[in-house]
C-alpha cells in the first residue's frame, strides 16, 4: 500500500511534500481532485480524468494526504476517500470540527481550554417571506450579542481564511453594520458569530500540533509569530512580517491539549493552532521603538517577498526553493529581526497564562513561512504520519 497526495494545483506546499518525500525515500502517489469524474453505480466506481482511469491506482494507496484548498472541498475529498476506504490526513470528521470556527471553540471550550468569549447566533441577517418582503434581523442578532460580549465585538466568517470579513466594532451602529454585511455564504454558511477583542499587542501566534499512530501527541517548540501594526489582524496574509518566538512549556502543553480535543480518537493528524495572548498593558516594549524595528526588518522581508513572487518556482522549484531559504537567511539574520523576536519571546513567556486559542487550520500553508522561520517542514509529520498508517 502506498501513500496519495491529493491535491487541485501544485503549489509550493504541494511541490514542498513531494521534494521532502523524495528526500525521505517515500513514493507518493498523486491523486487529482479537480477535473476528474467520481462515478459511483450499483458495486462498482471508478476515478478519472479526460485522459487517465486512476480508479486501479487509487486501489493501491492506504492513506492520503489531504491538500484540496478549499474547506468544502478537502470535506468532500477527506469522505470520498474514507468511503473507498482510505485513511486520510486529516479525516473528515476533523475536517468537519476545522471547517468552522466555532465548532472548533466548542471542542476547546468542552475541556476547558481558554478561548476568546465567543457567541454564536443561528440568525441570519435578514430573511425573505413568501410574499417576498425582507425581515430585518440585525437589531436583535446585535442586541443578543452586545448583552454577551460588551461594545468591543469581532465579527468573523465561521468559516473564513486569511482574516477576509473580520470586522471589528466599538458601538451599536457599527456593530448592526458589521451583521449587515456578513450575508451567508460558503464562507459563513448560517448565522453570525462574534467574539470578544482581545487585546493582544502587535502579534499573534501560530503552533503546530501533530501526532503520529503509537506515538503521543507533540507540539513544535517554537511557534510562528505573525506580528505588524497596521491592522488588528496580525495574519500573514495582510502582508505582516513573521518571526520565530520559542514557546514556553505551559504553552506547549495546552497546544497538545488542543490538538486531542480535535484529534479525538484518530490516530494521526496535523493542526496549525492559531492563538492570541491577552497581554493587555503587559508591555515590555514602548510601541515606538518596536514600529521603528519592524520598519528596519520589512527592508530585507521585501527580498523574500520578491523571490516570493519569482515565476521560476513554477518552472524549478528546487532552485527557487534555494533562492528562498538564502532570503530568509539575510532576513533573520538582521538586528532588527533579532531585536522583535527577542521582544515577543520574552512576552510570550511573561503572559504565558494569559495564552488564548481561537482557531485550528486542518491544512495550514507551511513551506514558506513556518518551516523557514518556526523551523517546521509539516511534510515531515504529514508523511511520518502517513506511514504510521500504513503500517
Ligand atoms: N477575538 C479577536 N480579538 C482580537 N484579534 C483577533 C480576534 N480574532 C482574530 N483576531 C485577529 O485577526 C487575525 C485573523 O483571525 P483568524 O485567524 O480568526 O482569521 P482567519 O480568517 O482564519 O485567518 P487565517 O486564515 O490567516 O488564519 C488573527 O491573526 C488575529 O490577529
Ligand atoms: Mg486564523
Amino acid at each position: 500500500m502506498s501513500i496519495g497526495l491529493l491535491y487541485e494545483r501544485s503549489e509550493n506546499d504541494e511541490n514542498g511534500i513531494k521534494l521532502t518525500a523524495e528526500e525521505l525515500g517515500v513514493e507518493l502517489t498523486f491523486i487529482p481532485f479537480r477535473k476528474i469524474a467520481i462515478s459511483i453505480c450499483k458495486d462498482t466506481h471508478s476515478i478519472s480524468s479526460k485522459g487517465k482511469d486512476y480508479t486501479n491506482i487509487i486501489k493501491d494507496i492506504g492513506v492520503v494526504l489531504n491538500r484540496a484548498q478549499s474547506k468544502n472541498r478537502r470535506l468532500y475529498a477527506a469522505h470520498t476517500m474514507e468511503t473507498l476506504g482510505k485513511k486520510v490526513i486529516n479525516p473528515s470528521t476533523i475536517e468537519f470540527e476545522c471547517y468552522s470556527k466555532f465548532r472548533t471553540l466548542m471542542n476547546l471550550w468542552a475541556v476547558g481550554l481558554p478561548i476568546p468569549k465567543t457567541v454564536y447566533v443561528p440568525c441570519d441577517p435578514y430573511d425573505t417571506t413568501k410574499d417576498g418582503k425582507k425581515i430585518q434581523n440585525e437589531p436583535d442578532i446585535a442586541d443578543l450579542i452586545e448583552t454577551q460580549l460588551g461594545k468591543d465585538v469581532i465579527i468573523k466568517p465561521d468559516a473564513g481564511t486569511h482574516g477576509k470579513g473580520i470586522v471589528l466594532s466599538q458601538d451599536h451602529q457599527k456593530l448592526i453594520a458589521n451583521i449587515q454585511e456578513t450575508e451567508p455564504s460558503i464562507i459563513n454558511p448560517v448565522g453570525i458569530v462574534a467574539q470578544e477583542f482581545i487585546q493582544k499587542w502587535f502579534y499573534d501566534l501560530r503552533i503546530i500540533v501533530s501526532k503520529e499512530k503509537r506515538k503521543d501527541p507533540v507540539c513544535h517548540p517554537v511557534a510562528l509569530a505573525r506580528a505588524g501594526f497596521s491592522d488588528f489582524r496580525t495574519n500573514t496574509f495582510l502582508g505582516n512580517l513573521v518571526f520565530d518566538a520559542k514557546l514556553p512549556p505551559h504553552i506547549r502543553e495546552l497546544a497538545v491539549k488542543c490538538g486531542k480535543a480535535l484529534g479525538k480518537e484518530h490516530e494521526a493528524w496535523v493542526f496549525a493552532l492559531d492563538a492570541m495572548i491577552n497581554v493587555g498593558k503587559n508591555k515590555n516594549a514602548d510601541d515606538q521603538t518596536l514600529k521603528t524595528e519592524l520598519d528596519k526588518a520589512s527592508v530585507s522581508f521585501k527580498e523574500v517577498q520578491k523571490v516570493k513572487k519569482d515565476e521560476t518556482r513554477l518552472r524549478d522549484f528546487k532552485t527557487w526553493n534555494g533562492k528562498l531559504e538564502g532570503a530568509f537567511k539575510n532576513y533573520m539574520s538582521t538586528e532588527a529581526y533579532a531585536k522583535v523576536k527577542n521582544i515577543i519571546e520574552e512576552n510570550v513567556d511573561t503572559n504565558r497564562t494569559r495564552i488564548i486559542f481561537h482557531e485550528a487550520n486542518s491544512c495550514p500553508e507551511f513551506w514558506e513561512q513556518t518551516r523557514l522561520i518556526a523551523g517546521i517542514n509539516v511534510a515531515i509529520p504529514l508523511i511520518k504520519g502517513a506511514q504510521s498508517l500504513l503500517v
